[in-house]
């Protein structure tokens, strides 16, 4: 068994093989009813609690479809119904659910409270978003790419906005795969040195501007997100200084021309993106939603130790 906090838990070939097995057990159940289990069942019997302490609708349904396709189930926490809303400490919590389910994912607010979770947890514990970090995403994210024929090393990926918690997933995938990596924010809002350090470290190369434009000439692929994270106040200088950061139809055109658009999801159109871009032929959004579920399957299957490396 083994935690999943970071992509840097799993390394690039644990990595490459999720996305290989994802490809595989989502050309193997073609057709079959969402719920139904694949055909080895590989997490027969296997629970894993979902805990969530913000909100969420593709991790929520992502992580329970996911489990039903392994044979597996999902339990529901949030923190107002339990313990945990009520000071109930992380350690303990880790401990008691350690006794009761085969692994656990964590939503929450702050990076150590999930360090924290996966020290006293004596069964895989799984990031499904914090305020540092979103690794669970960026699978997806690279499974999508690659079945929109994008080849990773080399690739010139172009991020536009907030320097955020996606954004670090971004640049920790980065510097494993030996993608390229743009990072158009405003002044102020860029991503952690840290992030950016890991990346160039691994080989990739990160470009920081604020020149949106120059970003976006030649990229591969343009991603956004929200310009306010969960927990974050919705300041109107931040989102003023983030206007030009929009990835719109003229900012597309300095792309290249079979370039593709990310976005985690919730989108808020009219923002971070435009609709013409949203709706647009290069929007791969939605095949990036429901990768969720196809990428997180390989997740689990290597934190639980059922995935060949
Ligand atoms: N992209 C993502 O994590 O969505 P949710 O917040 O709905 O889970
Ligand atoms: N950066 C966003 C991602 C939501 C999936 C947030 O943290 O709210």
């Amino acid at each position: 068994m083994a935690h999943f906090l970071d992509l840097n838990d799993a390394g690039a070939d644990a990595i490459a093989a999720m996305l290989n097995d994802a490809m595989d057990r989502k050309a193997a159940r073609a057709g079959l009813p969402r719920g139904a289990p694949d055909a080895d069942a590989p997490l027969k019997g296997h629970v894993l609690a979902l805990v969530f302490e913000k909100n969420s609708t593709r991790t929520r349904v992502s992580f329970d479809i996911a489990m039903r396709q392994l044979g597996g189930s999902v339990l529901l926490l949030d923190s107002t119904s339990s313990q945990l809303g009520r000071g109930e400490t992380i350690a303990d919590t880790a401990r008691v659910l350690s006794r009761m389910v085969d692994g656990i994912m964590l939503r929450t607010d702050d990076h150590a409270k999930i360090t924290e979770m996966a020290a006293h947890a004596s069964v895989p514990v799984i990031n499904g978003l914090t305020d540092r970090s979103h690794p669970c995403q960026i699978v997806a994210d690279l499974l999508t790419m690659i079945e929109h024929g994008k080849s990773l090393p080399g690739l010139e990926v172009a991020w536009f906005g907030d320097g955020n918690n996606v954004l670090h997933s971004i640049l920790e995938a980065a510097g494993l795969f030996k993608f390229n990596v743009r990072v158009a924010t405003p002044a102020g809002y860029e991503p952690d040195a840290e992030f950016v350090e890991m990346a160039r470290s691994g080989g990739a190369i990160i470009t920081l501007t604020q020149d949106a434009a120059k970003a976006a000439s030649g990229a591969d692929v343009l991603v956004t997100d929200t310009w306010v994270s969960m927990g974050q106040a919705h300041a109107e200088e931040k989102l003023a200084a983030m206007a030009p950061y929009q990835v719109n139809s003229a900012l597309m055109a300095h792309a290249k021309s079979d370039a593709i658009f990310l976005h985690c999801l919730p989108a808020h159109v009219g923002d971070e993106v435009s609709m013409e871009v949203f709706e647009g032929a290069q929007s791969v959004v939605f095949d990036e939603a429901e990768n969720r579920i196809h990428a997180q399957k390989s997740v689990l299957l290597w934190a639980f130790g059922k995935l060949a490396v």
